[in-house]
């Protein structure tokens, strides 16, 4: 029997993932930029033992179906890795609402990874954990590595990983996290990406990556937060609108989740450093620089529709506990 416990943040991306070129290796069709979140995490323990079948428990209740069969794709190829043929156990357990727009895959495949593979014996180097964590949901594959991150989209599959472009001391921003729905999301981020290409808007948006990482990486290296607020909400808005012209179409936004967009704005206008960003759900991300999160935060409670405001800063990589 071998067991291993793995912790990870989720991350906020600032430049968005949206859309595969290959579905079934999540290998995407543009890079992206994120940021790991410290204070959220997932924790997750996993055993290889001789029990006939793989079991998860995600906050001590137990997970079948879909879920299960998620875990077990990934453990079917540490399983070949390592070459070995025992069952594991998974448990695992977060600190922050899972399926709302928060990053719980990220946190959750990227914790798995490392676990799995370290309970079966592996040693594997930070891009091989990157993309062995993509292959259960992309935006993983930018929880190994620590702080600012980048997923290049790579050629082929060898060269789709993720690493970091700034460490987690770099630079004190916050995102301050209006939830204005704990709800699970109706549809999930897989089936998203496998329709995104429906939106005449796709093909747009991928051809004007480049320009968009460009922006966000020199703003990020610069510590110019002008420009980074408005690069995030730029992307931000662009990956929304092709959600909302898929076929079907997504729309995730809630009325609250507009009138932060509109508050937040108004906020920068008037002189305070702060910048939004929504992934695939209806809460909001408010990023700011450290000295402003307690203000941030407080102007967010007070907004109609916002439940609860977490806030988190940078967070460190992936590790083993
Ligand atoms: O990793 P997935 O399949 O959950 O996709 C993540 C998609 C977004 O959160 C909307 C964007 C991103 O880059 O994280």
């Amino acid at each position: 029997m071998t067991t291993s416990t793995a912790l990870a943040h989720p991350n906020i991306a600032f430049i968005k993932y949206w859309g595969n070129r290959d579905n079934e290796l999540r290998l995407p069709v543009n890079g992206s930029i994120s940021m790991n979140l410290d204070g959220l995490f997932t924790k997750t323990t996993v055993t290889f033992n001789s029990s006939k079948q793989d079991s998860l428990s995600i906050n001590n209740s137990e997970v079948k179906g879909k879920g299960l069969e998620r875990v077990s794709y990934i453990l079917d190829i540490v399983r070949k890795m390592a070459n070995i043929n025992e069952k594991a156990e998974v448990t695992s357990e977060n600190n922050f609402p899972a399926g709302a727009g928060i990053a719980s895959s990220a946190a959750a495949f990227a914790a798995l990874a490392l676990s799995a593979s370290k309970a079966a014996g592996l040693n594997l180097s930070e891009s091989e954990l990157s993309k062995l964590a993509r292959r259960g949901s992309g935006s993983a594959s930018r929880s190994i590595p620590s702080g600012f991150v980048e997923w290049q989209m790579g050629k082929s599959e060898e060269d789709s990983f993720a690493f970091s472009i700034a460490d987690v001391k770099h630079w004190n921003l916050v995102d301050c996290i209006a939830v204005v729905s704990s709800a699970h999301k109706k549809t999930g981020s897989t089936e998203g990406h496998a329709i995104a290409g429906t939106s005449p808007l796709q093909s747009a948006r991928v051809a004007d990556t480049t320009r968009r990482l460009d922006i966000c990486r020199n703003a990020i290296l610069k510590k110019d937060f002008e420009t980074f607020a408005n690069i995030i909400e730029h992307d931000s808005d662009m990956m929304h609108a092709v959600m909302m012209t898929s076929n079907p179409p997504l729309m995730y936004w809630q009325s609250a989740t507009v009138e932060i967009f509109h508050q937040v704005r108004e906020w920068r206008k008037n002189g305070l450093p702060v910048g939004y960003t929504v992934d695939a759900g209806a809460n909001v991300h408010v990023l700011c620089l450290g000295e402003y999160a307690k203000e941030v935060e407080k102007r967010l409670r007070e907004l109609n529709g916002v439940k609860d405001v977490l806030v988190a800063g940078v967070g460190g990589g992936a590790k083993i506990i």
